[in-house]
């Protein structure tokens, strides 16, 4: 079984998909994971990454998260077997290092406005059955949006970890507060340690390397003081290189025309050291 970490905070922009994707590629390079991405977001956003909008919209179906919660007929996880390949890399041993993507689909938005608790329910488990037949993969990430819906709990009653971005203010914080708050009844895991990882993103590149980040970080856990105990050491800072926009497309890790080294390899150390204080996290958890 594939360990499963949603990426979530109800604050949305703080880096949920562009982690999601960065740390994926980090995980297949640094472990040799194989790596299943899924795109839960109605808004597509990490498809985007890969594939442009037109490309997206004509996805069959069957090959989109839509079939994953809402199968027109048979097995949900028919879709794991029209999952996109967005990497793949022989090594010496010729074992084949990948990551795919399950993409998204604007569709499930009308599923997630409409479903009474039956469909509700229908759509949990026919996720959760995907999952369980993602047997191929070591991991499995899933993008979600900012909100507490259908599509959340779908990806919390499939997940082990969540991975929740934060940018360091207060309602990026409160986000997973609120959203522990609101699904820890029903999904008892959220409770225990550590499950909840912390990743500060966007961090301002001025607070490098002074106190006034520490004491910013301890102002904000003052009216919340899980978050010191549950919030890796390393931090991603704010760059160009993880800023996308206009038409640039695949992991910043296999970016051409970087501009100056010194500043993509700082970003390429940064995710090196979160994906290994993240794997180190959940090795320890998860055993
Ligand atoms: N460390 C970073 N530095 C600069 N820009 C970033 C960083 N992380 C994410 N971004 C950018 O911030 C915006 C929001 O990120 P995104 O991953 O879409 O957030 P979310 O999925 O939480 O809504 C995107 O334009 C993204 O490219
Ligand atoms: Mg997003």
């Amino acid at each position: 079984m594939p360990v499963v970490l949603a990426f979530m905070n109800l604050k949305g922009g703080v880096g949920k998909t562009t982690l999601a994707a960065a740390l994926a590629r980090e995980f297949v390079k640094d472990a040799a994971k194989k790596v299943l991405l899924i795109d839960l977001d109605p808004q597509c956003n990490l498809s985007s990454i890969f594939f442009d909008p037109d490309e997206i919209v004509r996805f069959a179906p069957q090959q989109t998260v839509l079939h994953a919660l809402y199968p027109d007929k048979g097995d949900p996880a028919r879709c794991l077997k029209g999952v996109k390949r967005v990497f793949a890399e022989g090594s010496l041993f010729h074992t084949e290092r990948s990551i795919n993507l399950l993409p998204g689909s604007m569709e499930i938005y009308k599923i997630i406005a409409t479903a009474g608790a039956n469909e509700a329910e229908f759509c949990i488990q026919n996720f959760r059955e995907v999952i369980s037949q993602a047997t191929a993969y070591d991991f499995v990430f899933i993008d979600t949006n900012p909100s507490a819906n259908l599509a959340t709990m779908c990806a919390l009653q499939a997940s082990h970890f969540v991975v929740a971005p934060m940018v360091m203010d207060m309602f990026s914080v409160r986000g997973i507060r609120i959203l522990k708050e609101v699904f820890v009844d029903k999904y008892r895991w959220l409770n225990e340690d550590q499950r909840i990882i912390g990743i500060w993103n966007k961090v301002d590149i001025k607070l490098r390397d002074s106190a006034a980040t520490s004491r910013l970080e301890k102002a904000l856990a003052k009216s919340n003081p899980e978050i010191l105990r549950w919030v890796l050491a390393n931090r991603i800072y704010e760059t160009n290189h993880l800023h996308y926009e206009g038409s640039r497309k695949g992991f910043v890790q296999d970016q051409t025309n970087v501009g100056r080294l010194d500043f993509f390899n700082r970003v390429l150390n940064e995710l090196g050291h979160v994906c290994a204080e993240l794997l180190q996290r959940i090795r320890l958890v998860h055993a």
